[in-house]
């Protein structure tokens, strides 16, 4: 089958490079020409574990192309699916203005039946949106199909996630939309459900704010856990081990961040607003995640007093590890919160430096974990990156200025880093 993916961000180059190792014929499109350029010429716009080798593989086999070109990629599919960006609005509502320039174009040039896919996460009635700009400007007689097939890939295992998902979800409206996306997807040997359009748009809402509930619920156990000197970790396993619950998405920490869930969050919020239900428990979900960074910088203050006149070593800036993606990123508000009061920072991310360079202002980046230690008065860990698991901690002891950790993500034992001499502090585990 011919398909197009128009928009080559993380869900959309992922989706265009695994569905051409499906077998299909794919075209990657882009407004962005300089990223364009850049994938032609084998080189990926972003980090992602194994993306890089999968694009030039299926490259190399004539499988996956690229272009700016949107009116020639829709002439040419059969398949095409919407994956460029819904950013957030103030209000917390998602931008679809890129999702309507889409349609738009598509509308214009559609010379056969096509389906059309979005694929971005979008709020509730886009599908409608999307066939009602499209019949507005398309030919008299035009053929085409609207559908929804939302991605649950995660970033640092983007690749993985879409080859073999949990699930498949299609919002389709006909049978023969199904079979033609049931088709694409059938190699993956996974679920497939099929529902109505509107039901799979509400289908990503409620996965992604049923998880971003869980981190928040176990954040919420850790301060409790500060205060009755219990261990999270512990009450985290016990509990996940209910198959009710389940182990995943436990781990305490400073909160969530990415460009997915806060932002899906504040949509389903918006959107539940807009449809007349007062979402309160998603509002609590959002309030405590924001809490969780206030938690970690009390418990710097706690650790080192007066913050203002310290030099603060930080390791890890990305959201989370094996990505290099720093939006909304807890380590932004922590930085610039440890700044505002005075404090200098060396900081230490394996591979989101680059685009941490351009957030951060007046922060030292240093060239490795024992150099962002190097005269510290504390170390500070924001990303759980394996490396740091796996730091010499005598040699960490002797290069800061005192031996104080401050651990947001968990990573150490605390019995063992004590052993050693450390003041330690962690999330919910005195
Ligand atoms: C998420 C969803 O998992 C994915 O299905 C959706 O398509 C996009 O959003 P992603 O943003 O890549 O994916 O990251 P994810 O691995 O889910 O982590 C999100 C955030 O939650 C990170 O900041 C992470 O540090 C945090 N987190 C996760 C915790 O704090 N504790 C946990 O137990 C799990």
């Amino acid at each position: 089958m011919k398909l197009s993916v128009v928009g080559c961000g993380y869900v959309g180059l992922v989706s265009g490079a695994c569905l051409a190792s499906l077998g299909n014929e794919v075209v990657c499109v882009d407004i962005d020409k300089r990223k364009i350029a850049l994938l032609k010429k084998g080189k990926m716009p972003i980090y992602e574990p194994g993306l890089g080798d999968l694009v030039r593989e299926n490259v190399r086999r004539r499988r996956l192309f690229f272009t700016s070109d949107l009116k020639r990629a829709v002439r040419k599919s059969d398949v095409i699916f919407i994956a460029v960006g819904t950013p957030p609005r103030p209000n917390g509502g998602a931008d679809l203005s890129f999702v309507e320039n889409v349609a738009r174009t598509i509308a214009e040039e559609m010379n056969s039946f096509k389906i059309i896919v979005e694929k971005s996460t979008v709020p509730v009635e886009t599908g409608e949106w999307i066939q009602k700009t499209v019949e507005r400007y398309a030919k008299k007689g035009a053929k085409f199909e609207v559908a929804s097939n939302p991605e649950f890939l995660r970033e640092g295992t983007a690749v993985k996630d879409f080859m073999h998902p949990d699930r498949v979800i299609l919002g389709v409206e006909s049978k023969k939309a199904e079979e033609a996306l049931r088709q694409i997807y059938r190699p993956l040997k996974v679920p497939i459900v099929a529902t109505d359009i509107r039901s799979a748009e509400i289908i990503k809402h409620a996965s992604n704010s049923f998880l971003a509930m869980k981190i928040s619920f176990i954040n919420a156990i850790s301060n409790l856990c500060d205060a009755a000197k219990a261990d999270v970790g512990q009450v985290a396993l016990g509990v996940g081990l209910d198959r009710r619950i389940g182990p995943a998405f436990l781990n305490a920490g400073i909160g969530f961040g990415g460009f997915c869930f806060p932002k899906d969050l504040a949509a389903f919020i918006h959107l539940s607003e807009k449809l007349g239900y007062d979402f309160e428990l998603l509002r609590a979900v959002e309030k405590i995640n924001q809490n969780q960074k206030a938690v970690f910088l009390k418990k710097i203050d706690q650790a080192i007093w007066n913050v203002g006149s310290k030099t603060i070593g930080v390791l890890g800036l990305s959201f989370k590890p094996d990505t290099d993606d720093m939006r909304f990123a807890p380590s932004i508000e922590i930085i610039e919160a440890l700044q505002a009061q005075g404090a200098r920072v060396r900081a230490f991310d394996p591979h989101a430096m680059p685009k941490a360079g351009e957030i951060f202002k007046n922060v030292v980046f240093c060239k490795d974990s024992y150099s962002a230690c190097r005269g510290s008065d504390c170390l500070v860990i924001l990303t759980e990156w394996d490396e740091f698991k796996k730091l010499d901690l005598k040699k960490v002891k002797k290069l800061l200025n005192q031996p104080v950790i401050v651990d947001g993500r968990n990573i150490y034992r605390p019995e063992e880093v004590r052993a050693l001499g450390f003041r330690y502090f962690s999330m919910g585990r005195s």
